[in-house]
């Protein structure tokens, strides 16, 4: 007989038991689900590096949008795929009241009151030079991007965004968007600010979903570089200042490190986003066989709780949710 008084195995003896002492949750309500849309009707249009998502004209959005509410996911962040013949240097369509991303906006909120919306506030989908901040002689302009960032972020509230995602990495953008919202009279639109931002490879698939991806050179002007974490902190202590209302890291899985940071650091929520690479990694080793997708996501997902995120953009939402949902 061997005396042991400390025997951890004894609170995993039974599910019930496992479950009592189980630290970290996972909801549905955690989730934002991150949907592309495209101008047109009747559209649904597979996207090939991320098995099971599609870009929506509207009509078959609104179709999509009464399945994943009625699975209780209560947020969507909205991106929208402008063919090039839409796009310039100054991302010129983004601000146009008529463009069918501010419509659509105008119309699921009116389909669906309670859902939050949030929007992505950055030039790429529109540029024609596929970035982030406009284009001089080869370099990003910080400043200059600023006025067009304002526009479109006003514009986005005026449509009736709930949530802004500024996700461009200009210096000086939550602040200069915060004025431009509270001058406009939407002192309530909230910003949850792509903090820590990395130049990542994980937003391949992304790229391809939105045909955006930059006609030269990459984004590490203004993407972080993943070996840094002290960075991170002078990002969020400047967005915080600035008057974001959550922080935001991305990518998450190789990033676990800077989210319990932040979370560590700052007491307002931290986001975290589980980006198109990390989603197209599990759905390509679950179709080779080579692992169970569905336990994969799960463990990914609380990881991404227990490590310190609040909520979670993730293309996982729905499947995630049917899980949930089922326990
Ligand atoms: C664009 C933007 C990107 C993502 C969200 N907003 C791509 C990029 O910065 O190149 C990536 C999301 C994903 O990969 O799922 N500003």
């Amino acid at each position: 007989m061997h005396y042991l008084n400390r025997r951890p195995r004894r609170n995993r003896k039974s599910a019930g038991i496992r479950d009592l002492v189980q630290e970290t949750t996972l909801q549905v309500s955690d989730f934002i689900l991150p949907l592309f849309l495209q101008e047109g009707v009747s559209q649904k249009v597979a996207v090939k590096s991320m098995p099971g998502i599609y870009r929506y004209s509207l009509d078959t959005l609104m179709e999509e949008l009464k399945e994943i509410t009625d699975l209780g996911i209560k947020a969507i962040d909205l991106f929208p795929n402008y063919p090039e013949s839409k796009k310039d240097r100054f991302a010129t369509e983004s601000s146009q009241e008529d463009t069918f991303y501010l419509k659509a906006i105008t119309a699921i909120k009116e389909k669906f009151p309670d859902l939050v919306i949030m929007t992505d506030v950055a030039m790429d989908p529109y540029s024609s030079d596929g970035h982030d901040g406009i284009v001089e002689n080869g370099h990003i302009v910080n400043d200059a991007t600023l006025d067009i960032l304002a526009k479109m972020s006003v514009a986005q509230a005026k449509a009736g965004a709930d949530i802004l995602g500024p996700s461009d990495m200009m210096d000086g953008r939550v602040g200069f968007i915060r004025n431009a919202l509270d001058n406009s009279g939407f002192q309530d639109v909230s910003i949850m600010s792509y903090t820590a931002k990395y130049a990542s490879a994980f937003y391949g698939p992304f790229r391809d979903a939105l045909e955006s991806a930059p006609k030269f050179g990459d984004k590490k002007t203004y993407q972080m570089d993943f070996a840094n974490s002290q960075e991170a902190l002078l990002e969020a202590e400047l967005d915080f200042a600035e008057g974001a209302d959550m922080l935001m890291v991305k990518p998450a899985l190789a990033y676990l490190d800077i989210i319990k940071l932040l979370n560590e650091n700052f007491n307002i929520p931290i986001a975290a986003y589980n980006v198109s690479g990390e989603y197209a990694m599990v759905k390509a080793a679950e179709q080779n066989g080579w692992l169970d997708g569905q336990k994969a996501m799960m463990e990914i997902l609380m990881s991404i709780r227990r490590a310190g995120a609040k909520c979670i953009l993730t293309y996982f939402a729905k499947e995630a949710a049917v899980i949930l949902n089922n326990k």
